[in-house]
């Protein structure tokens, strides 16, 4: 039960459709030493379901991989909860956020922060079946009337639960709002498990600051890890890397590297990333370098990660191509990366920039990207 420690780590969050085995390998070479499964569904993991026993598939190089269900009946629960002690997963988190409106109906998802009674008992009965710790992963609350987190966190304390990660918006704020810090801050001071703080971290000094103002264990990265997954890397060391556009491509490349040793490197295989990787770059076009003078002060400011993305004025038509919002961009991108050999992506890419007709100024980003 013990040998799980968070403390002064980051996290990668669970995503779902972004948390694929591929890119949590990237996040690990890139520094990441905890990761997390994409959220699956306890009762279809109970059921031996192919694709959600897929979620819980973790890579040799994944030290500590924890799997997050969602559930609505205890039962379900330590189910996928022993199913994921079995395959190999170092915890398994509940997941308590999920705002979509397939996951509440169901009773599960954000639900759980209005049924903390079921969720104490499913902590309780986790606690006590499974071999591995049991985390959970909370939201504010359900609404800003209703913020609730500091109790129910309390509650599930004195059931065992190992740790709490706290994303520190309600269901109903979605990304509107920044995440509330002060929050994270009253529910250390609040329990004696470990906290692990999340929301809005887009850079290294961010997550010093936010640690160190609110002294959680650790900070989980969401966002900021599909935007840059060297973000790791730059926390670790603690130290800010803004890689040249060749040297994003080296990573984009290596990506599908690992995408084709995981669906295989043939027309099925492609045909399966092709489900990822354009995606993926929905959020690496956000890339923008943020040095700390002077975005350290304005990330104080703004705090809202999607309102961080100043224009580049860079002339190297190759990063115009990688910032290119558009998702037929990412689309051309993705296939031009997929069909060259690793070697020669940067000379694939910069034929397609070549072609490129830049978006025109008024295209709103902001409105296209996910929250
Ligand atoms: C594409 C995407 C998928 C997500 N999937 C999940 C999920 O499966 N489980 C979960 O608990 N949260 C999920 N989240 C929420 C994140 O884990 C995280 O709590 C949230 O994005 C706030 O962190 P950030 O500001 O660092 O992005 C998802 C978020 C995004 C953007």
């Amino acid at each position: 039960m013990t040998g799980l420690d968070f403390t002064g780590r980051a996290v990668l969050a669970p995503l779902t459709k972004g948390g694929n085995l591929p890119f949590r390998r990237l996040c690990v070479e890139l520094g990441a030493e905890i990761t997390m499964s994409e959220m699956a569904y306890a009762k279809k993991v109970a059921r031996g379901g192919r694709a959600e026993l897929a979620l819980l598939r973790k890579h040799a190089d994944e030290n500590c991989f924890g799997v997050q269900i969602a559930a609505g009946r205890v039962e379900d629960a330590v189910r996928a909860g022993a199913i994921a002690a079995e395959r190999g997963a170092a915890f398994v988190d509940i997941n308590c956020g999920c705002p979509i409106h397939d996951t509440i109906k169901r009773g599960m998802g954000a639900t759980m922060m209005r049924r903390p009674d079921v969720l104490a008992k499913m902590v309780e009965a986790m606690v006590k079946e499974l071999p591995i710790p049991v985390t959970v992963k909370l939201r504010s609350g359900w609404s800003e009337s209703r913020i609730n987190c500091i109790e129910v966190a309390r509650e599930l304390e004195q059931h065992g639960v190992h740790a709490i990660a706290l994303h520190a918006r309600s269901r109903e704020q979605r990304y509107t709002k920044s995440a509330n810090w002060d929050l994270i801050a009253e529910l250390v001071e609040s329990v004696s498990v470990p906290v692990i703080g999340n929301g809005d971290i887009l850079t290294w000094y961010e997550a010093r600051d936010r640690r160190a103002a609110s002294g959680c264990a650790a900070v989980m990265l969401g966002r900021g890890a599909l935007i840059k997954p060297w973000l790791f890397r730059e926390i670790r060391e603690s130290a800010t890397w803004e890689p040249t556009a060749s040297e994003r491509v080296a990573i984009y490349a290596r990506f599908v590297e690992l995408l084709k040793e995981h669906f295989r490197d043939d027309e099925k295989g492609r045909t399966r990333a092709m489900r990822f990787l354009p995606w993926h770059f929905s959020f690496f076009c956000r890339y923008r370098p943020l040095p700390v003078e002077p975005f350290e002060v304005r990330s104080r400011e703004h705090p809202l990660l999607q309102t961080r993305f100043p224009r580049t004025e860079s002339d190297d038509p190759l990063d115009r191509l990688l910032e290119d919002p558009r998702e037929e961009v990412h689309l051309a991108i993705a296939n031009a990366l997929w069909d060259a050999d690793p070697g020669e992506a940067e000379t694939a890419l910069r034929a397609l920039a070549a072609d490129h007709a830049p978006v025109d100024d008024d295209y709103d980003e902001v409105a296209v990207a996910h929250g």
